[in-house]
């Protein structure tokens, strides 16, 4: 049932190409401009006109969550607070009118996010999902939503429902943005197109899955590793180390590339590899600065950065390629090699990578 892979979590990984678009079928079609998240269809004007939106979330949920706050802020101007449904429960939080939470969960069923929810509804927030199990508790919970159609995630870590869950949220995105008039029409179809081609572009990044494993071989035997973004890829520096550490038991940290110096620089010497998220987008030349700073203490860099650029190469220790996309989207394509190199590290450290330790795949238990 592995499908001729060694692993589910291989397995699921390879699937991204299908899920991301499943979770596009029937919503969107870029050749006419049309976008409906059906689930949601009914709320969308309350969307539109929310003054603030919460999310809450756990885990990869939660990241998934902080690739929506840029997305919800960029397009619909739309204030957006990502909370860790853990601390959000046990708060005493604001909740106002017009405030919108949305639950981020693959399960639907992990314990806090739950909880989340039950004390935002008895504060009288409107409640939307963004689940991959149908019929699951959280999808129950919700007013309405819009689920993942990720197919079943067996692999302990989550791979295929974090890019279902942020195509999810891209759309909800641009679909409140285009309703409230705070893109342009150009704009809006653009990220149509490009959305389109993210499955083909996703499939390209699994294509260098060989020069991962490469990569992943010289680093396995690690003690730490440090992941490093800005913008949209600051949350998928964060997943990175998330996979890292889950599937591996390596110590990983991730951060925002400019709080480096605020600490984590200390820890840079020749045996500590980085990975930088170094697409180009409109942080590249602050990100090359960062590079320059870890390669100056003589860091080990590892790069993701976009195809066709010339410069970096010369400055790391190894680059892996990805396609170009709108800056928007560009987590659903950066994630991939992330997500491929932690595997094939935990896989050369002989870890049981579907089901590491002291790991359960939902967490009804707070
Ligand atoms: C990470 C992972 C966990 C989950 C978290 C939330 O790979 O699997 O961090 O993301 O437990 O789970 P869901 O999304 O089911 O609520």
């Amino acid at each position: 049932e592995k499908g001729g892979y060694d692993h589910f979590m291989l397995k699921e990984i390879f699937e991204q190409p299908r899920s991301i678009a499943d979770s596009m079928r029937g919503r969107l079609r870029a050749d006419d401009a049309h976008l409906q998240l059906g689930g949601l269809r009914n709320y969308l004007d309350k969307l539109a006109d929310s003054k603030r939106i919460v999310i809450v979330g756990c885990g990869t949920s939660w990241h998934a969550g902080l690739v929506a706050e840029y997305l919800f802020e960029e397009l619909a101007r739309i204030n957006v607070e990502v909370e860790y449904a853990s601390e959000f429960r046990y708060r005493n939080p604001v909740i106002k009118e017009k405030d919108i939470v949305i639950a981020i969960s693959q399960s639907g069923e992990t314990a806090d996010t739950l909880a989340a929810i039950e004390l935002a509804k008895s504060k009288g927030a409107l409640i939307f999902g963004v689940c991959n199990v149908v019929g699951s508790s959280i999808a129950r919970a919700t007013d309405a939503g819009a689920y993942t159609h990720a197919g079943p995630e067996i692999g302990v870590a989550s791979t295929k429902a974090f890019t279902a869950q942020v195509t999810v949220l891209t759309l909800m995105a641009i679909e409140a943005a285009q309703r409230k008039g705070t893109i342009s029409e150009e704009l809006y179809r653009q990220l149509l197109i490009e959305l389109e081609t993210i499955p083909a572009k996703v499939e390209r990044v699994l294509q260098t899955a060989e020069k991962i494993k490469e990569i992943a071989f010289i680093f396995t035997y690690a003690r730490n590793f440090i992941y490093l973004g800005r913008g949209l890829n600051f949350p998928v520096a964060l997943e990175g180390a998330l996979k890292l550490k889950e599937i591996s038991y390596i110590h990983a940290e991730g951060y925002p590339a400019a709080e480096m110096k605020h600490g984590p620089i200390a820890l840079i010497d020749e045996d500590m590899p980085v990975v930088f998220l170094a697409t180009k987008d409109s942080s590249y030349e602050k990100i090359v600065s960062n590079i320059q700073e870890v390669k100056a203490r003589k860091g080990r860099v590892i790069a993701i950065i976009t195809e066709g650029d010339t410069l970096i190469p010369t400055m790391v220790d190894f680059v892996i390629e990805i396609p170009k996309t709108h800056e928007m989207l560009t987590p659903l394509v950066s994630v991939i090699p992330l997500q491929l190199l932690s595997y094939y590290i935990a896989v050369m450290r002989g870890r049981n990578v579907d089901q590491p330790r002291n790991l359960a795949k939902s967490v009804t238990v707070e």
